[in-house]
């Protein structure tokens, strides 16, 4: 069976930076509260310049270079996102109108386990030796449906893109085990009550409505701790190894209680632990991509390394993975 490796990886960020104490200005909160609760810090905000397709092509051009392959090179485009450009067009074909090229493209919704869920797909069209290279990207712009008056969540979320370029390899190098799950029926602890004013046509029509996201946050942090160590520790077992030999965790940046609380689930030091979301809060389907661009670019993994990846989010979904890192065998 081929295997799917990764051979290129980049991020893209919105310019503008919320601070804590930018947050104190525009809601009840402080910045003592946002910090001891949640662990973040700052988060990057989308411009009215900036957009779900602009940080998502930024990535995939990175991805691509740091791969050494042009847009003409991919055979397929899949794109984890909740909040795409157009809800006709996917997100993947607006990247693809971007990079140019005619690779297949098509979007997963799986909101904030969407990179991992995408990154599933993305592999088994190489293992099944469909496909020669895949791009995979993880992307979400879920500011544009926070309410800034509700501190519950207005505090939480983050922008951003982070993609990787798939290839095929003999050795077994990328994704080596898959763990998908959902709870349908908790699906009301984290929505969005309809997007009807998206486009400026539907807010002329509906000019009182605001589709903002929703969230019972007691319950979806219980469900996050439960299945955060429960789809990690399944998939490092579907690989056949122990918790001793997981060199790296990339967990969703969600909560650095709920990271801390999966790290005790599978008896890892903090150093074997990625951690951003104090820099960046919680960006949705970007998390899991960024944090392993940025474990993967200050060389904290290495060839041959055992990283695992893992993701919870609206559905309620989840998402979970054994990568073995490196490129041997391209
Ligand atoms: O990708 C998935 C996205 N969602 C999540 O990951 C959310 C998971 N849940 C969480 O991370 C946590 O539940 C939160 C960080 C959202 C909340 O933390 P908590 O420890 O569960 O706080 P809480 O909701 O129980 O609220 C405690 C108090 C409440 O006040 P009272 O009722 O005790 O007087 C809240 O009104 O904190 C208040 N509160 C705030 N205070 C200051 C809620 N948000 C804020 C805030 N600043 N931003």
């Amino acid at each position: 069976m081929p295997f799917a490796a990764i051979t290129g990886w980049g991020t893209a960020l919105p310019e503008r930076v919320l601070t804590n104490h930018d947050l104190e200005s525009m809601v009840d909160t402080t910045d003592e509260w946002i910090v001891s609760r949640t662990g973040i810090r700052e988060r990057r905000i989308v411009g009215d310049h900036e957009s779900t397709t602009s940080l998502a092509t930024a990535a995939a051009r990175a991805a691509l270079e740091k791969a050494g392959r042009t847009p003409d090179e991919i055979d397929l485009i899949v794109v984890g996102t909740a909040t795409p450009d157009d809800f006709l067009v996917s997100q993947a074909c607006l990247v693809q109108a971007e990079l140019g090229g005619s690779a297949g493209a098509f979007d997963v919704g799986a909101a904030c386990a969407g990179f991992v869920t995408a990154l599933s797909v993305g592999s088994q069209f190489i293992n099944a030796d469909v496909y020669h290279r895949v791009l995979v990207i993880g992307v979400d712009t879920l500011t544009r449906y926070v309410d800034y008056t509700d501190r519950s969540t207005c505090v939480l979320f983050g922008d951003g893109a982070g993609a990787v370029v798939l290839e095929r390899s003999t050795e077994k190098r990328g994704l080596l085990s898959t763990v998908l799950g959902a709870d349908g029926a908790g699906y009301k602890h984290l929505y969005v009550p309809g997007m009807a004013n998206l486009v400026p046509e539907s807010a002329d029509l509906f000019p009182e409505y605001r589709p903002y996201l929703q969230m019972n946050g007691k319950e979806v942090f219980r469900f996050a701790v439960q299945v955060m160590g429960d789809a990690a520790a399944a998939a490092i077992a579907k690989v056949g190894i122990g918790f001793d030999q997981v060199d790296m965790l990339i967990p969703h940046q969600a909560n650095l209680r709920i990271i801390d609380a999966a790290a005790r689930r599978l008896d890892l030091p903090r150093d074997k632990v990625w951690v951003n979301v104090d820099r960046l809060g919680n960006t949705s389907a970007a998390s899991v991509p960024i944090a392993l661009a940025e474990a993967a670019d200050s060389e904290s993994i290495k060839e041959g390394d055992n990283v695992v990846l893992v993701a919870f989010g609206a559905g309620l979904a989840w998402a979970a993975g054994l990568v073995r890192w490196g490129t041997a065998g391209i």
